[in-house]
C-alpha cells in the first residue's frame, strides 16, 4: 500500500475561506483532508486529487440523535474517510465499545475508517509491552475489516511537541498489524522535518497528522516525503 498523510484540521480553521484555501494548497494524491463538518462541502467542492474525510461518525443511521453525523450520511455526501476514537473526543467520554459501534457503522456504510488508539504517559512509561497490552486492550471490541485503518497516537506525543521514538512506534504498529491485518499510521507532533523516520519503516503505512496540517507549507513538504519514500 501506498503511503498517506492524512490532515486532521480538528477545530481549525475559522472560516470557510481559509478552510478552502488550506484544502486547494493540499489537494495532493496521497491526502486526505479531513476538515470540520461545517467545511465538508466547501472542501469537497475543491479538492481534484485527495480524498475527503470526517472527524467523527455516529453509529446510528438517522433518527433521533441530536448534533450527531451518522456514516450513511457522510458517505452520500462524498466523504470516504471517518476518524473515529480520536484521544480529544475519548477525553470527552468516548468508550471503547462506542468507538468500536462506530467503527463497525462506518465499515457498513462504505466509509474507510481511521480508529485511533494511544497510550497515556503512565503506561508509556512502563515500557514497551505495558503500551502494546494497552492498546490491544482498546482494540479488543473492533472487528477486522479491509476497510479498517488503525491510528497510533500516543496521548503524550499529540500536540506535545515530543514525538514517538519511530522504533517504538514501529512496534507498536506491528501489534496492532499482528491483531487486525490492517494498516497503521502514526500520529503525535508529526512534520517534515521527523516525517520520514516514521514513514520509512515498513509498519508504519503513512501519517495522522494535527498541527502541522493546517500549515500548507509544512504539509505539503510532509506530502512530497510520503509519495518519493
Ligand atoms: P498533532 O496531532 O500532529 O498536532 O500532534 C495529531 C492528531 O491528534 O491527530
Amino acid at each position: 500500500m501506498k503511503k498517506i498523510i492524512v490532515a486532521n484540521w480538528k477545530m481549525n480553521p475559522l472560516t470557510e475561506r481559509e478552510a478552502v484555501r488550506i484544502a486547494r494548497a493540499e489537494d495532493k494524491n496521497n491526502v486526505v483532508i479531513v476538515p470540520p463538518f461545517p467545511f465538508l462541502g466547501a472542501v469537497r467542492g475543491v479538492l481534484k486529487n485527495a480524498s475527503l474525510g470526517a472527524q467523527d461518525a455516529f453509529f446510528e443511521e438517522k433518527g433521533a440523535y441530536t448534533g450527531e453525523v451518522s456514516s450513511a450520511m457522510l458517505k452520500k455526501f462524498g466523504v470516504r474517510y471517518a476518524i473515529v476514537g480520536h484521544s480529544e473526543r475519548r477525553r470527552l467520554g468516548e468508550s471503547d465499545e462506542m468507538i468500536a459501534k462506530k467503527a463497525k457503522a462506518g465499515v457498513d456504510a462504505g466509509l474507510k475508517v481511521i480508529l485511533c488508539v494511544g497510550e497515556p504517559m503512565d503506561i508509556r512509561r512502563r515500557g514497551r509491552n505495558a503500551a502494546g497490552a494497552f492498546i490491544r486492550k482498546q482494540l479488543s471490541r473492533v472487528k477486522r475489516s479491509k476497510s479498517l485503518i488503525v491510528a497510533y497516537e500516543p496521548i503524550w506525543a499529540i500536540g506535545t511537541g515530543k514525538n514517538a521514538d519511530p522504533e517504538e512506534a514501529a512496534y507498536v504498529a506491528d501489534v496492532i498489524r499482528k491483531m487486525l491485518h490492517v494498516p497503521v499510521l502514526y500520529g503525535g507532533s508529526t512534520n517534515s522535518r521527523n516525517a520520514k523516520s516514521f514513514l520509512e519503516k515498513k509498519e508504519i503505512t503513512g501519517l495522522l497528522v494535527g498541527g502541522a496540517s493546517i500549515d500548507p507549507k509544512e504539509f505539503k513538504k510532509m506530502a512530497v516525503i510520503a509519495r518519493d519514500i
